[in-house]
């Protein structure tokens, strides 16, 4: 079974070295691993919480996006999009607002410390504090559920956030799944190997402490800003202390065990800091020069970076829009002419127990297949008029053996080379077999 991991980076900053070494970097290997199914995507509706700079939003979007694919994230195995490119996404949004408990979200630390920075400073409570923040992780849970992920990389202060996704999660699938668990429990990841960089001053390598070395900006600022890395006082020639160096540790986070093990003994054998840090800028850029390079190349060509998230962006809504299709369905949204004509379907076929429900949208004609149980086994493509989707209905149950494709947990309906019908996005290879094998009772001849 392939294991669904999901991350979001919010867009509101350009990556540092901190940045690659502890979430890029390990999210790239990750998603090599022949089981993974990777979702990562630009949270740009989150940066708009902490954000009004719509330069700032624009310029943080297109790094991040090259960064992460200078770094060697591999598009075509992974899904690879932006968040305001899925309007399904703040669609799920109300309808988990709709079921999430204000009590749960009056707890988000988030929250609490802006309410507690209030207090303390004597103002209202609530100051300055936007319905944005306040829901923010009603909209994560949404990015989460919407692809029903089973593992989210994140950092600790995110955890609260993936539990409350559960929590919400939880009560949607109570209140509207009549058994059927819409969403899946994700988990929240956390890599306790990953390194934790230092900044330039020792402390956690951060933006909000203005001590980070950047990433692919130029090797000129990367070696300005190497050459202010705090050391302690030993002249060249005299012995340092390679395990109180965040110098050191910079060095270790790229270097290989050789490459470390020389560096520690040319370290306490007296290396000067000068030559130490000319030493961590060669590794540095020998690492990812070449990544630099692909990342300004990428940077001056923003409309093949926008091609790459539409494409991202059509891969996802494969699968967010037949599954909201679903929700919305769920908590009542339905189309008036699905629900007299499953009224009339229900009782003609009544001993064959799944129906065909068709419908009309803007731009056609679909049909939904709903098992017995009401579970959804297949969602129609868009036909012209309702005549030609009544003809593939009719073609479907007459047709013998239905021509079934997988295509990871879904499967598409074909007739005469064309497809038809996709099925919803199924939490595994399993749950998707079985509804192959529904859909094919579903279709066989009657036997009455
Ligand atoms: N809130 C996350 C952060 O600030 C970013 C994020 C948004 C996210 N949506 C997500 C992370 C969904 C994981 C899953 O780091």
């Amino acid at each position: 079974m392939t294991t669904r991991i999901l991350t979001g980076i919010t867009t509101t900053g350009t990556p540092h070295l901190g940045n690659y070494a502890g979430a890029i970097r390990p999210a790239i290997v990750a998603s090599r691993q022949s089981d993974a199914d990777s979702f990562y995507f630009l949270a740009d509706y989150h940066a708009l919480i902490k954000c009004d700079d719509p330069l700032r939003i624009q310029r943080s979007r297109l790094e991040i996006a090259a960064t992460w694919l200078a770094a060697g994230l591999d598009v075509d195995r992974v899904t690879f999009y932006r968040q305001s490119d899925i309007p399904e996404i703040p669609e799920l949004t109300w309808l988990l607002t709709c079921v999430a408990a204000k009590g749960l979200l009056n707890r988000a630390h988030a929250y609490k410390a802006s309410v507690d920075k209030n207090v303390d400073a004597g103002e209202d409570p609530d100051a300055g504090i936007t319905m944005g923040l306040f829901s923010y992780p009603v909209l994560m849970a949404a990015d989460i559920l919407m692809f029903n992920a089973h593992q989210v990389p994140v950092g600790r202060d995110q955890i609260q956030h993936v539990e409350m996704a559960r929590d919400i999660g939880q009560r949607f699938n109570h209140l509207f799944g009549n058994g059927k668990e819409f969403f899946v429990m994700p988990e929240a990841l956390i890599e306790e190997s990953v390194a934790t960089l230092p900044g330039l001053d020792g402390r956690k390598m951060s933006k909000s402490y203005d001590n980070t070395i950047p990433l692919f900006s130029s090797a000129k600022e990367m070696k300005d800003a190497i050459s202010r890395i705090v050391t302690d006082s030993r002249l060249p020639g005299e012995a340092k202390d390679p395990d109180n160096s965040h110098l050191f540790t910079l060095y270790q986070a790229f270097a290989s065990k050789e490459q470390s093990d020389e560096f520690r003994a040319d370290l306490l054998q007296g290396l000067g800091w000068g030559d130490a840090k000319q030493r961590l800028f060669q590794l540095l850029d020998g690492e990812l020069g070449e990544a630099r390079e692909s990342y300004h190349r990428l940077i001056e060509r923003p409309a093949d970076l926008e091609d790459i998230l539409q494409t991202g962006a059509q891969k996802a809504r494969r699968i967010a829009t037949p599954f909201l299709g679903e929700l919305r369905e769920a908590v009542g949204l339905r189309s008036f002419r699905t629900t007299t004509q499953t009224a009339a379907a229900t009782k003609k076929k009544a001993s064959k127990g799944a129906r065909f429900v068709s419908f009309r949208e803007d731009d056609g004609f679909r049909f939904r297949l709903l098992a017995a149980d009401g579970e959804q086994l297949l969602l129609s493509r868009t036909f012209a008029d309702g005549k030609t989707a009544g003809a593939v209905t009719k073609q479907l149950q007459q047709g013998g053996e239905p021509d079934i494709r997988t295509e990871g947990d879904a499967f598409t309906v074909w007739l005469e080379g064309a497809c038809v019908a996709d099925s919803p996005a199924f939490a595994d290879a399993t749950a998707r077999d079985a509804a192959i094998e529904s859909l094919k009772l579903a279709l066989a001849p009657q036997q009455d």
